[in-house]
């Protein structure tokens, strides 16, 4: 498989490269490029199977362009998109394979499994979420959080989102709070409480290292590359695991 790594002098694009190796790399590509790479997607026109994002969200006019003129499938791991750029996400689907996922962990894609189950059946209780990442982290809340969120709406018809809660009085039992940790290194911490007062059940997801989101990164690639036009996320992928 030959990838074109967009982002590829970012954090998260060194270590999709090095796992990546250099066998399955069409192009290197970044804004700010170190040596060897392009500046943009449109300088490389030569053999790719999949471009894999992990830019910036405003990237993503430029990403969705090239890919349709190349009529290539894409890997979106990059968060913080506006609803316009969602929809842009979602015109292009139908035209071209498009994976979107804020987090491309398997561990976490199973944590929206289960968060999404308890939301069904475990009946009226209070649902908070804590999500805690390192302080470079631009979007709040995280992109992983507001998934975990919209799989527990799916699951309660009405439940209202409440992003960092800071006024007095009683929270509403509809909402979903939803509070942002930012300190130091941390790769990314994800707790869901549910509680009814009797019981609490917490579901917790830890992130020890980013190449953890690499891995993901590049099992979902292969994946994509057999894929029809549409939109893809964790789920989709899980269910073929
Ligand atoms: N889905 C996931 O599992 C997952 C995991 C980690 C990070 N992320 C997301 O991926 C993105 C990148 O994360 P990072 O930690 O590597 O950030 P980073 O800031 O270290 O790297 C981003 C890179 O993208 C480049 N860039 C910015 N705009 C660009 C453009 N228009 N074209 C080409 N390159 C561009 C920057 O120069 C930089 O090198 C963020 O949105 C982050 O939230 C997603």
């Amino acid at each position: 498989m030959k990838l074109i790594i967009n982002g590829a002098n970012g954090k998260m694009g060194h270590i999709l490269t090095k796992m990546a190796g250099s066998e399955n790399i069409a192009a290197l590509v970044d804004v700010k490029p170190a040596e060897g790479m392009f500046t943009s997607l449109d300088e490389f026109t030569g053999p790719a199977d999949c471009v894999i994002d992990f830019t910036n969200h405003t990237a993503i006019h430029g990403v969705l362009s090239y890919c349709l003129k190349r009529n290539l499938p894409v890997l979106i791991a990059t968060t913080g998109q506006t609803d316009e750029e969602l929809a842009e996400i979602h015109k292009a689907s139908e035209k071209i394979a498009v994976f979107q996922s804020p987090n491309m962990s398997i561990g976490v894609a199973l944590v929206a499994d289960l968060a999404e189950r308890v939301a069904k059946v475990f009946g009226e209780c209070d649902i908070e979420m804590i999500e805690a990442h390192h302080n470079q982290k631009l979007d709040v809340p995280s992109g992983t959080a507001l998934m975990l969120a919209k799989r527990i709406q799916e699951a309660r018809e009405g439940a209202t989102f409440n992003i960092g809660r800071h006024e007095n009085g009683k929270r509403s039992p509809s909402e979903i709070g939803i509070h942002s940790l930012r300190y130091g290194t941390e790769v990314g911490t994800h707790e869901v409480i549910f509680s009814n007062g009797l019981e609490t059940i917490t579901i917790r997801h830890d992130a020890k290292d980013r190449a953890l989101f690499a891995r993901g990164a590049l099992s979902a690639a292969k994946w994509l590359v057999n894929q029809k036009p549409g939109l893809y996320g964790m789920r989709d992928f899980l269910k073929e695991a």
